[in-house]
C-alpha cells in the first residue's frame, strides 16, 4: 500500500467485522463493513494530498455510495409496503432469532445525543394482553365518544388493535434520564427524546416488513394504565405499545384509506421551498422521470 492517510492505520485500530446478527451490505467494499481499498481512499479524499489536516478517526471511514439497484428497490419496498396490522395476525410465535434482529434493527436507530433511551419490554402472556385489552377497551369507548354522526360510526366500524391476537408485543419506553440530565442536542427541546425512540419504532417496523413480521402501533388506551399494569417507573414515558406477528398478507393501503377514514395527502401540497407554506419547484420536472 502506498503512503496514504489510511495506510498509516495501525489494522488493530480498525473496527471489527460485522456481527452474524444481520446480513451485511453488500454495496460495502472490502469485507470488513466497508473499508476503503487504497484506491478508494484517493478517490474518497483521503489520499496523501488529503493529510494536511488528517482525520485522526479516518479507520472508520467506510464507503458511503449508493446500494446498488436491487438493494435499492429492497429498500424501496420495505418503505412503500410497510402496513400498520390490525387483523392479519398469525398465531405462530415468532422466532427468538427474528426478534433479535428487529430489536438490534430499533437499537441502530439513530438518538439525541446518542442517549439510546429507549427499552423494550416483551409480552407473551395472555393476562397481561387481556389486563392491556381492557386499557384500550376502556380509552377506546372515550375516543368513540369524541367523534360523532357518520364519522362515529364509521369509527366504531375499525379495527384499531390486535393486542390479543398478537402473538407477541413490545411495550416500547423512552427513559429521559437515560444519559444523565444535560443530553447533547436535546438541551433547548426536551422533546427529542421522544422523537428518538420513535426512529428506533420505525426501525423495528421496516425491519419487520422485510422479515414478513406483521406490525401494529396500539396508542388508543391511558398511559398511567399500561404503566401500572407492567410496573414502568413514573418517570419512563411509554412511547407506543407494538403488536408483532407473522402475516401472509397485507393491506395494498393504509387500512384507514382502503376503508374510507382518511387518504393519503399529495406530497407536492406538503413540500415548499425557502419557507412555510409557499410552493416548491422540486416537483415540476417529475413528469419526464
Ligand atoms: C404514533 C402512531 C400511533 C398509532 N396508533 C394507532 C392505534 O392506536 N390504532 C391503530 O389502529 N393504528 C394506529 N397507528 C397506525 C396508523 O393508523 C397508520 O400508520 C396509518 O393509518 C397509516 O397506515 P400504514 O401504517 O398502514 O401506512 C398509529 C401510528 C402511529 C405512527
Amino acid at each position: 500500500m502506498t503512503d496514504t492517510c489510511v495506510d498509516r492505520i495501525d489494522d488493530a485500530e480498525r473496527v471489527p467485522p460485522a456481527t452474524d446478527a444481520a446480513p451485511a451490505a453488500s454495496a460495502q467494499t472490502d469485507g470488513d463493513r466497508g473499508h476503503l481499498a487504497e484506491e478508494e481512499t484517493v478517490a474518497a479524499g483521503l489520499g496523501p494530498e488529503a493529510c494536511a489536516e488528517p482525520d485522526p478517526w479516518r479507520a472508520h471511514r467506510v464507503a458511503a455510495g449508493p446500494f446498488d439497484a436491487a438493494e435499492r428497490a429492497a429498500v424501496y419496498r420495505a418503505i412503500e409496503t410497510r402496513r400498520d396490522v390490525r387483523g392479519q395476525f398469525e398465531p405462530a410465535p415468532i422466532d427468538d432469532a427474528v426478534l433479535r434482529r428487529l430489536l438490534a434493527a430499533a437499537h441502530a436507530a439513530p438518538s439525541v445525543g446518542f442517549m439510546q433511551p429507549w427499552s423494550f419490554i416483551r409480552i407473551t402472556d395472555p393476562g397481561v394482553k387481556d389486563r392491556v385489552h381492557a386499557a384500550f377497551s376502556a380509552a377506546n369507548a372515550e375516543a368513540e365518544a369524541m367523534f360523532s354522526g357518520a364519522h362515529q360510526d364509521r369509527y366504531r366500524s375499525l379495527k384499531l388493535e390486535g393486542i390479543r391476537e398478537a402473538p407477541v408485543s413490545l411495550c416500547v419506553t423512552c427513559d429521559p434520564t437515560r444519559s444523565g440530565p444535560v443530553v447533547l442536542g436535546r438541551t433547548h427541546q426536551s422533546e427529542m427524546d421522544l422523537y428518538s425512540t420513535v426512529c428506533a419504532v420505525q426501525n423495528l417496523w421496516l425491519a419487520a416488513r422485510a422479515e414478513g413480521i406483521g406490525v401494529g402501533w396500539v396508542s388508543i388506551f391511558r398511559e398511567a394504565d399500561v404503566k401500572a399494569i407492567l410496573g414502568i417507573p413514573d418517570h419512563v414515558r411509554i412511547v407506543a405499545w407494538l403488536c408483532l406477528g407473522h402475516v401472509k398478507t397485507l393491506y395494498d393501503a393504509p387500512e384507514l384509506a382502503i376503508k374510507g377514514w382518511r387518504q393519503r395527502l399529495p406530497l407536492e401540497e406538503l413540500v415548499s421551498d425557502n419557507g412555510w407554506g409557499g410552493e416548491t419547484a422540486l416537483f415540476v420536472e417529475q413528469t419526464r422521470e
